[in-house]
């Protein structure tokens, strides 16, 4: 069968940058590929960009670029829309519209779905064709597929992951070189991993919006990124990565989703993104620089984790290529994968979570203040595992690790500490993650 004989899919992409000019490349290469697997001519007829005399990693043909977003979305060339702009608008209005005319869409955008997800999915439910988002969470890792379509049934406990691959790189760093944590953001800004702005990055923002995602599939319940619990690594120091490492855990960037329960028949979820330290037996442990992993336990397929480049042009245009294929196909087909009711869930407060922690402070090195010190934290019923003390000349750091505690005891725990006339340095930090 020629070319010419197979059905021709006209792809319109919005946004040309990194992932964009990669997708381009990508689709060129394995365009007679695909066709000879699938029957279909998947050929980009219109693509959008913000300016059209700037420089790009790939040659576009005269007359497919325009500067007007909503043309492409409107060509009737255009059967799949591939949305690479970013950001809430206009991409929020561009999907919506598409949505409308009855075109199937993959988006990349982690954003725009955390924060509009409910009514994306449902608009593209109500016009039967596909909303796919591979690539908004874990860059080029299969991982909303399998938890949408492989776990659909999986009675899921718990998903945590490693989703931001600027902080892994960061974390990485510190914990293999001693490097602080400036530097470390410094060398990953030089890299080109870390925006010149890290925020979004550093503090958890980014990270918080996939956690929302990861929930929402994971549990098919509706988990606002406004709900996600979030701490960033900023305050992570490299004395605190030291004493774990010694103890025997990692710290890493987590994103947790877990069922914690159920109220009046829906789920109860904690859904949180902060430092942990993870024991270094775990798979999460070993995931390294600027690699991101989830792991999944459920109670029928135990554990399984899914791992590899998070970020980046041709690991993301590969997740998007795979979805564009799979929206091309059931285009074809009269079908869609649909994204089904996302029920209510009730999002448990970090106040309630009950963990395992390790705190540490700078104290006087006189008689009676451990003793002070070990008081409050029995007055709040944070039971202590282990303690260690260092030497840091007439002052010393106390390191411990608690037993199972809950969060409320351990947060006044904290200020009642920080009151203390004997602590001198600010009690951090860290909750531990226990195996399942
Ligand atoms: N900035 C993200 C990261 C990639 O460092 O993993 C885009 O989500």
């Amino acid at each position: 069968m020629s070319v010419s004989s197979r059905r021709r899919i006209g792809v319109g992409i919005l946004g040309c940058g990194n992932v964009g000019s990669a997708l381009i490349g990508l689709l060129e290469e394995q365009r007679s590929a695909i066709a000879g697997r699938t029957g279909m001519d998947l050929a980009v007829v219109r693509v959008a960009v913000r300016s059209a005399s700037r420089a790009r990693a790939v040659t576009v043909a005269d007359g497919v670029l325009t500067t007007d977003a909503a043309a492409v979305v409107n060509d009737p060339e255009v059967d799949v829309v591939v949305e690479l702009i970013g950001g809430i608008e206009p991409a929020r209005d561009l999907l919506a519209a598409a949505l409308r005319l009855g075109k199937p869409v993959v988006t990349a955008n982690k954003e725009l779905l955390a924060d509009h997800g409910t009514e994306l999915y449902a608009a593209a439910d109500a016009a039967e064709v596909d909303l796919l988002f591979e690539a908004a969470v874990g860059g080029g890792i299969p991982l909303i597929r399998p938890l949408r379509e492989s776990l659909a049934a999986e009675p899921v406990r718990r998903v945590m992951g490693i989703v931001n691959g600027t902080t892994n790189y960061i974390l990485s760093q510190m914990t293999e070189h001693g490097t602080s944590y400036r530097d470390a953001l410094a060398e990953a800004q030089s890299l080109g991993f870390a925006e010149r702005d890290p925020t979004a990055d550093v503090e958890g923002f980014d990270a918080a919006a996939k956690a929302s995602i990861i929930a929402s599939v994971a549990f098919g319940a509706r988990v606002p990124a406004g709900s996600v619990y979030r701490e960033g690594i900023s305050s992570v120091s490299d004395v605190d990565i030291a004493h774990a490492r010694r103890l025997g855990y990692a710290v890493k960037l987590l994103t947790i989703a877990e069922q914690v329960g159920s109220v009046e028949g829906k789920p109860e979820l904690a859904v949180r993104v902060h430092p942990a330290m993870v024991p270094v037996g775990h798979p999460l442990a070993s995931v390294r620089d600027s690699f991101n992993a989830v792991f999944v336990e459920g109670d029928a397929v135990g554990e399984l984790m899914l791992y590899g480049r998070g970020a980046g042009g041709r690991p993301t245009a590969s997740a998007v290529l795979g979805d564009l294929v799979d929206a091309a196909g059931n285009l074809c087909r009269g079908t869609w994968t649909p994204v089904g009711d996302l029920g209510e869930a009730v999002v448990s407060p970090i106040d309630n979570l009950e963990s395992e922690y390790y705190i540490t402070m700078e104290v006087l090195d006189r008689p009676g203040v451990l003793a002070a010190v070990a008081g409050v934290f029995g007055r709040h019923a944070v039971s202590i595992r282990s303690m260690e003390q260092e030497g840091l000349g007439d002052q010393a750091r106390l390191v411990f690790i608690t037993h199972q505690a809950s969060e409320r005891g351990v947060q006044a725990t904290l200020g009642d500490l920080r009151d203390l006339e004997s602590v001198r340095g600010v009690p951090a930090l860290l909750r531990v993650v226990s195996r399942g």
